[in-house]
């Protein structure tokens, strides 16, 4: 079995990050979610990854690389334009040749069950297996209607009246009887060659489309919120890893506290969990819980929970940051004794804020 991601995409929901970084590349508990996505597909004993990529090619590339070090040989495949999932099928033709392959977004992170799902595809291979979940409003994901026996009888993308609560949740098996199925499809109302609309294809062609119960933890990472929410699940599985060489006397770490090389925590209270970049540096501030900072960062004077603050950034006496995505490379910098306060704060940017 291949595997087929996707990494193009323009992460409108996540913006201003995903001007400059891909919304596969930012990082929930120090790891980008695109790196997540290729251990699930490593772990379900794929090797060969077509990678779809857009605009921003190149710092994917910087990232993933040939993906040896993951055990996987990547092959980059362009989409010029976000014309749709089903697109993604026909430009990977060639590298997906007659195999069956997993397509996965790459976007999406999935925790457990994912190679529970191949296997079963394997032993039973159906044309096509869909994972689902269900979920409290399926009108924004593709929607699946399913008999007692698990098969599917229907397929809706982001419908208005939903039939079922079953949502696809970015994870999908095929035969190669989709490249049929995609040949020849027209765009949707948004424009783009739906996956949904080939599965409903393979669906009236009588072929066997299955929805497999997704058991693990899933979220689409397209907006703020739920990448919060999947640094917190990531985090509560963080375990300990000291005796820490940085450590100063006067700082007090508890809970689970990953420190990578070079990292340095002075006079400063680290409440796990929390994972703490290599290189960065800590210093007169309160930690955590639940926030993962990245490499090479400098926060003094902060107090900081449930927040992810990417690479390079520096914070000086601001207290009170909650719910926080802080950009690369970020300066932000405040008077003592404020009100807590929210920031989404982009790459680049240069905060001040006063009393
Ligand atoms: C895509 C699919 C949709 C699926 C969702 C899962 O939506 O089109 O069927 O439910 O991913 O995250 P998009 O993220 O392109 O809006």
């Amino acid at each position: 079995m291949k595997a087929l991601i996707l990494s193009g995409g323009t992460g409108t929901r996540l913006r201003p990050f995903t001007y400059s970084i891909p919304k596969q590349l930012v990082p929930v508990a120090n790891k980008p979610v695109l790196l997540h996505c290729l251990e699930n597909v490593r772990a379900m004993g794929v090797t060969e990854v077509g990678l779809i990529v857009g605009g921003q090619e190149e710092q994917i590339r910087a990232v993933v690389g040939d993906g040896s070090p993951l055990g996987l040989e990547i092959t980059y495949i362009p989409q010029h334009l976000p014309l749709g999932l089903a697109h993604c099928v026909q430009i990977a033709r060639d590298f997906l040749g007659d195999d069956d392959f997993v397509m996965y977004l790459g976007d999406n992170m999935l925790i457990g069950g994912t190679t529970e799902a191949a296997k079963a595809f394997q032993e039973q291979r159906p044309d096509a297996a869909l994972l689902v979940t269900e979920v409290p409003d399926p009108r924004q994901f593709g929607v699946a209607e399913v008999d007692a026996e698990g098969r599917v009888l229907a397929l809706a993308e982001k419908p208005p009246h939903p039939r079922s609560n079953l949502a696809l949740i970015g994870v999908y098996f095929f035969t190669p009887a989709i490249h049929e199925a995609v040949a020849g499809l027209r765009p949707s109302a948004r424009g783009e060659l739906e996956i949904t609309d080939a599965i409903q294809r393979l669906v009236e062609d009588g072929r066997a489309v299955s929805a497999e119960r997704f058991t693990g933890y899933w979220k689409d990472t397209g907006n703020v919120e739920d990448m919060l929410d999947c640094n917190r699940v990531l985090l509560d599985a963080l375990r300990a890893q000291g005796p820490y060489a940085g450590v100063d006397p006067d700082s007090v770490l508890t809970g689970e506290v990953v420190l990578g090389p070079g990292a340095e925590i002075i006079a400063s209270r680290v409440e796990g969990p929390v994972v703490v970049g290599a290189g960065t540096v800590i210093r007169n501030s309160h930690i955590g819980p639940h926030t993962a900072v990245g490499r090479d960062c400098e926060l003094t004077g902060t107090g900081i929970s449930d927040s992810i603050v990417l690479e390079g950034a520096s914070i000086r006496d601001v207290q009170g940051i909650h719910g926080s995505l802080i950009g690369r490379w970020a300066d932000v910098q405040a008077g003592t004794s404020l009100p807590r306060r929210r920031l989404l704060v982009g790459d680049h940017s240069q905060i001040s804020l006063s009393a």
